[in-house]
């Protein structure tokens, strides 16, 4: 069932130059989870962080850090952002040959796991999977950017999701992540999202507004 709407930032957003003062005052402003984008400038065309920043942040919320691996092959990086952290690994079916497998090998490491359906991507990619993942991530733009806008065409798959996870009765949160200002926030909870990953709307305009922006996001 539709669970009361989480938020989690995007850090993709934050100041890089002060990036563990920016996930301490995120957290204080009410995040629920934090979000790492991780991109390799090929399964992405865009470079972003690797589990060497991810354990240095570690120390700056306890808040669950909720892992976006945009990294082709992820199979031999799952141990090291495991061991730097994390503790939801999403990752995209196109990123590795044996999707199943690595969801239980991110299982195995005693991590959440979640899978990440690009815009093309059916909603069948997770027929064979529901009790293998404990996330959903529905991307609402193409991966590898900040600040992009809202594809409404999403809108009908967040709803197709929501339905099956409530008929499959599991945990599974429907997480989505792209274009996400509170406008859209609203059309995302409407269609059955219950956690919603915001960059630029989080991170706007400084410390100061970040409390107000999740709490206009929720
Ligand atoms: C895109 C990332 C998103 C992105 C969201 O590839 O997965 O998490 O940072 O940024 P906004 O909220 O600015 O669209
Ligand atoms: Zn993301």
């Amino acid at each position: 069932m539709q669970k009361p709407t989480r938020i989690s930032p995007s850090i993709l957003s934050a100041d890089f130059a002060r990036l563990g003062e920016e996930v301490r005052a995120i957290d204080e402003a009410g995040a629920d989870y934090i979000h790492i984008d991780v991109m390799d400038g090929h399964f992405v065309p865009n470079l972003t962080i690797g589990p060497d920043v991810v354990t240095a942040l570690r120390p700056y919320s306890e808040k669950p850090f909720d892992v976006h691996l945009m990294i082709s092959p992820v199979d031999p990086f799952l141990e090291a952002f495991a061991a730097a952290g994390a503790d939801i690994i999403t990752i995209h079916p196109e990123a590795g040959p044996h999707l199943h497998r690595t969801l239980q090998t991110i299982r195995q490491l005693g991590k959440k796991a979640g899978v990440a359906l690009n815009p093309a991507t059916p909603v069948e990619a997770v027929d064979y999977i529901m009790d293998d993942i404990d996330l959903i991530l529905v991307m609402t733009v193409n991966p590898g950017f900040g600040g992009q806008s809202f594809i409404e065409s999403q809108l009908g798959k967040i709803a197709a999701l929501r339905k099956k996870i409530d008929i499959s009765g599991r945990d599974i949160d429907l997480e989505v992540d792209g274009g996400i200002v509170p406008a859209t926030a609203k059309k995302a909870i409407a269609a059955g999202a219950d956690v919603l990953v915001a960059g630029t709307a989080s991170f706007k305009d400084g410390p100061d507004n970040y409390a107000a922006n999740i709490a206009n996001l929720r």
